[in-house]
């Protein structure tokens, strides 16, 4: 499959729509809803883990790899999942944790009880170095009573595997290959440049040892080494590798189609502009400049590199991107559309977030308890240790936490917005009234269904190249894309107020492609106003 033309969903699955009355969401209710997202275009879904595990990190933390949590569903829901998704022409990614697993995973429990075998699995010394967890404090947690110490970047329960252990890369291999052979085309690889770290896992002040385990170069080797033994011997696989911390000239080589590593990869630069002092679990606006700059660099660097970008603006691990870059009190639905617009003509392959298309916003969050993410509890208790008040904390959650976008997907206005009749796991949002009841025939679900097809119709938004445009704007997020002798200019106004600007001249006798306002005054764009000009 080429994956230029595509359009990828994601569902997380715990939050999308429960069948059963546990409070979570399961795959019979994404299978229930295939006609639903058919309609919407897309190609096909990205399933967050659905596999067994403690659910300390939501999923990330794997004990078995070939199987399906019983709180999702069972292998017939999967298979039944898979069949009516090929009658509706979408095709399924799933989430494949390959640089850790949880604890309780059979290898560690193995290695813990002294098997030698299973103990090389996992990178085990008999003092920590300085190396910090990504979830806070030391990357190293005591292995049971042995007097040694384990490597987890992530929580203390997700340990991480040893990639340079040849047993270690054919059992990963053959989890791989196990999901291929149940029908599974697509995989996103969870921060999958961190598993090569280097060998000497030498101390690092710096940068807490991100430099010695991020982008090394053997990353590359195992990447071609699994393309060739698993999804690369599939025409039609789409494969992401999520990447932490990585750099454009990586991403390149991760992506450039003869290099049989990756089809694409998610980078975050762009969604840390409103950290301040590089702070996450701070209160700050969104730097636009910074925002357009990293949008340009990385757009026209991996054009000019023929690498491929995953295009995104909200995933699982990000508050909503329309809480976080629109005026949603007066601009939700235009602030909705332009951010689809800016994302879906841009060159890569768009990712919508289950809810976006309707346009969805953060959950406002009133109380402490509402959150569930471990990683939030643990930023509430820093920061109130840091002086803050609860208020000041709890209000930096609700701009930040990745709960925001964990909410449960609002369907219509009956009991928890459609999602299950029981206690739902995670709370309701406070804005019941947007749902895909109210929604769908609704200026943002329409908007996103013109974007998705057009991406099929024009050959110069699924292949044409980037080059940036309006470098110095203070408001305006502008690109041409260029295919052969056409070209297309693509403004995005993220400002909640109207802005002038002047066309470049070879574009006054262009035609409009799309635009979420009925009415254009050339040289100017009203509040999020996105105007496609197209020029064959
Ligand atoms: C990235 C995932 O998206 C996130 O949810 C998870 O916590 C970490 N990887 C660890 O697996």
């Amino acid at each position: 499959m080429t994956f230029n033309d595509k359009v990828i969903y994601q569902i997380y699955p715990k939050s999308f729509l429960d069948t059963n009355g546990d409070g979570i969401g399961d795959l019979l209710g994404i299978t229930s809803k295939i006609p639903y997202l058919a309609d919407l275009g897309i190609d096909m879904i990205w399933l967050n883990p659905i596999y067994p595990s403690p659910q300390h990190d939501n999923g990330y933390d794997i004990s078995d790899y070939k199987a399906i949590d019983p709180i999702f569903g069972s292998f017939a829901d999967f298979d039944e999942m898979i069949r009516v998704g090929k009658k509706y022409h979408i095709e399924f990614m799933l989430d494949m944790v390959l640089n850790h697993v949880s604890t309780e995973h059979e290898w560690f429990q193995k290695a813990l009880a002294g098997d030698k075998y299973y103990q090389d699995f996992f990178i085990i010394r008999d003092q920590p170095n300085d190396w910090l967890s990504k979830f806070g404090g030391s990357a190293w947690a005591p292995f049971g009573e042995t007097g040694k110490y384990y490597l987890h970047l992530y929580e203390t329960t997700q340990a991480d595997l040893n990639w340079r252990n040849e047993n270690v890369r054919r059992e990963l291999i053959d989890v791989v290959n196990f999901w291929r052979a149940k029908g599974i085309s697509g995989f996103r690889f969870d921060v999958i440049n961190v598993i090569g770290k280097d060998q000497q896992l030498l101390d690092n002040p710096v940068d807490g040892g991100k430099s010695e385990y991020t982008d090394k170069p053997i990353v590359h080797d195992y990447l071609q080494m699994l393309n060739q033994s698993t999804f690369g011997q599939d025409n039609s696989s789409i494969t992401v590798g999520e990447m932490s911390s990585t750099t454009i000239e990586n991403s390149i080589l991760y992506t450039r189609p003869d290099r049989h590593e990756l089809s694409m990869v998610f980078s975050f630069y762009h969604l840390k502009t409103d950290y301040e002092n590089g702070d996450k679990w701070t209160k700050m606006t969104p730097d636009f400049a910074k925002l357009r700059d990293i949008l340009h660099v990385w757009g026209k660097k991996m054009s000019d590199g023929k690498g491929w970008n995953a295009l995104f603006w909200t995933n699982h691990d990000q508050p909503r991107a329309l809480s976080r870059f629109v005026d949603t009190d007066h601009f939700r639905v235009k602030g909705a559309t332009m951010l689809a617009a800016s994302e879906h003509l841009s060159r890569g392959t768009p990712f919508v977030y289950m809810g976006e298309e309707i346009g969805m916003v953060n959950p406002d969050y009133q109380s402490i308890e509402d959150f569930e993410d471990i990683e939030a509890i643990n930023a509430y208790k820093m920061l109130l240790k840091s002086g803050k008040s609860e208020t000041e904390a709890l209000q930096i959650l609700q701009e930040k936490a990745r709960d925001n976008s964990r909410s449960p997907m609002q369907w219509d206005s009956s009991k928890n917005s459609g999602f299950c009749t029981g206690k739902p796991w995670i709370a309701l949002g406070n804005h019941p009234d947007i749902n895909v009841a109210s929604e769908k025939n609704g200026e943002i679900y329409s908007f996103y269904k013109k974007l998705i097809q057009l991406r099929k119709d024009q050959e110069i938004i699924s292949k044409g190249s980037y080059i940036p445009a309006f470098e110095d704007s203070d408001s305006i997020y502008a690109f041409i894309r260029s295919l052969g002798k056409e070209k297309l200019l693509v403004l995005n106004n993220f400002k909640d107020q109207a802005v002038s600007f002047k066309t470049p001249q070879e574009f006054n006798k262009a035609d409009i492609l799309i635009s979420n306002y009925d009415n254009y005054i050339p040289g100017y764009l009203q509040p999020y106003q996105s105007i496609a000009l197209i020029l064959k």
